[in-house]
């Protein structure tokens, strides 16, 4: 049985103040009643010490939302694996569309990341989806499989169960418009079955497949009934505690 699984993308939101506001909030929550689900938050790097501090001794766990290839060099502006390593982050968030979309970043790339995740002892919560016009040309499943396959090259059997997917529709994220459960879940066990057809069934089924876009405390408990939807990556309903915390609950059944 895989364990449901619920992380917050915070992308470029929460200052100080508001990091500590929300994960105070979050905790308070958690505290009354934590639910049998595991529970990550992805904040911006200027707040990952801090995050780090705050959730000691909770149940939540700390991720990050990006992170370069290499070990270190000069990459203005960038943060690697190593670093976030000593701030004992233990997710990354890798291949987000954003990234994809509004920094170029390639399939290569992105394999070479989450090679070098797994290298530091971080899991990768590796994203991918297609675009609207990808899928009103029907092209979903070859976009999906071939961002799979490329971004888990040399990636061994071994490896691939550190590794976290989350599937995010492109036209699903910020937009309000959620794909339908099923939509989604028809999407998760395709991509599911690739996995057994790359490395086995018996890994495949470890695997967990999370599902992001526009996910909030209405839609939430009908997606994460689907067979292959293992939880949830979360992008503005987890910048409250209270949408957060809810969604955290229809993780539960
Ligand atoms: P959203 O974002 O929940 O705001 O649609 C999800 C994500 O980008 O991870």
């Amino acid at each position: 049985m895989r364990k449901k699984f619920v992380a917050g993308n915070w992308k470029m939101y929460k200052d100080k103040t508001e990091t500590v506001q929300l994960i105070s909030e979050l905790i308070e929550k958690l505290n009354s009643y934590t639910p049998e689900v595991e529970i990550a938050i992805c904040p911006p790097f200027t707040s990952i010490e801090l995050a780090g501090e705050l959730i000691k001794n909770s149940p939540i766990k700390l991720g990050a939302q990006n992170m370069h290839s290499e070990i270190e060099g000069a990459f203005t502006g960038e943060v690697s694996a190593k670093m976030l390593k000593s701030f004992n982050v233990e997710y990354v968030i890798l291949g987000h569309s954003e990234r994809r979309t509004y920094f170029k970043e390639t399939d290569e790339f992105i394999n070479q990341k989450i090679k070098r995740a797994i290298e530091f002892d971080l899991k990768p919560i590796f994203c991918l989806g297609e675009t609207l016009e990808e899928r009103e040309n029907g092209k979903t499943f070859d976009v999906v499989e071939n961002q799979l396959r490329l971004g888990l090259n040399g990636v061994s059997r071994l490896d691939v169960e550190k590794i976290v997917i989350a599937y995010e529709p492109v036209w699903a994220i910020g937009t309000g418009r959620t794909a339908t459960p099923e939509q989604a879940q028809e999407v998760h066990s395709f991509l599911r079955e690739k996995l057994s057809k790359l490395f086995d069934s018996e890994i495949a089924s470890k695997i967990k497949i999370l599902y992001g876009g526009s996910v909030k405390p209405e839609n939430a408990r009908d997606l994460f009934k689907q067979p292959d939807i293992d939880g949830g990556l979360i992008g503005g309903a987890c910048l409250k505690a209270d949408s957060f915390y809810q969604i955290i609950l229809a993780a539960q059944f």
